[in-house]
């Protein structure tokens, strides 16, 4: 981050220095059973989406077999419960997952499994990397459900909503798209609501407190909302339009 992004009290950093942050707290948590590890190289291959190098661009149809009805995107799917709901219950729709944490690919791949979900690809890493290859207009939806908050200033810079992170899902999300945002953080509610209604390519869907307060019918409550609610946070859901 600049100097004068650390004076104007922002905690924003501009485009390429901000890429090279990681928005997220780790990449791997307990060790995995032998039947994790069996799911790792036995099925991971098979859902996996490797990196792209810079400027090769993603290939859909080759990457689903199937040609998709639309495109739908979650960025850091957790434990991949909502992922795997949302699939379920959209099967002509190609969903793609992005989650650094092997753990939590792990638990989606699980999923995935015990579903039998063909529409699924999950990408092992920040979804910042993923994101370029994808062509202009390419999705319908776009999930960041409870991302980290970093709630201390200095690391405000890390926090995946900002402006490079916006402009990327202006640029995706085809118009009458949905970028979907929730968290349970009051400080990183409040910096969403500065930032995304303010930028010109999205318009809040919200209408009645209902529907900032409820999670829509077509969702589930995640781990980390479910995990807020036991503890007495609430979780905000913010749904925005591609304009
Ligand atoms: C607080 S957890 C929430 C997980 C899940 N969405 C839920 O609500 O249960 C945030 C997740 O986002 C992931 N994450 C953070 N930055 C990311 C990025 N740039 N790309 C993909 N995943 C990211 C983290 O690894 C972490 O698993």
């Amino acid at each position: 981050m600049s100097a004068s992004h650390e004076k104007d009290g922002t905690g924003e950093a501009p485009g390429e220095a901000r890429r090279l942050l990681h928005s997220y707290g780790r990449r791997r948590g307990r060790k995995l059973k032998p039947n994790q590890k069996n799911l790792v190289a036995g099925a991971l291959p098979r859902f996996a989406i490797r990196t792209p190098e810079k400027g090769e661009p993603l290939d859909l149809p080759a990457l689903f077999g199937f040609r998709p009805r639309a495109l739908w995107f979650e960025v850091g799917f957790g434990g991949g419960e909502h992922l795997a709901h949302q699939a379920a219950n959209n099967p002509d729709v190609g969903f793609i997952g992005a989650e650094p944490f092997l753990n939590g690919v792990v638990s989606a791949l699980q999923h995935i499994e015990a579903r039998g979900l063909a529409n699924v690809r999950l990408h092992q890493g920040d979804a910042r990397d993923l994101l370029p290859a994808l062509p202009d207009g390419a999705l319908e939806k776009l999930f960041v459900l409870h991302p980290d908050p970093w709630p201390k200033q200095r690391h405000h810079k890390r926090r995946l909503v900002q402006k490079p992170f916006l402009d990327e899902a202006a640029r995706l999300l085809a118009p009458g798209g949905e970028l979907r945002l929730a968290t349970d953080d009051e400080p990183y509610l409040l910096w969403m609501l500065e930032r995304v209604p303010t930028h010109p390519a999205f318009e809040w869907m919200a209408r009645t407190a209902d529907d900032w307060r409820c999670y829509p019918p077509d969702a589930i409550e995640t781990r980390y909302a479910a995990k807020a609610r036991a503890e007495g946070r609430k979780a905000t859901i913010l749904r925005f339009r591609r304009r």
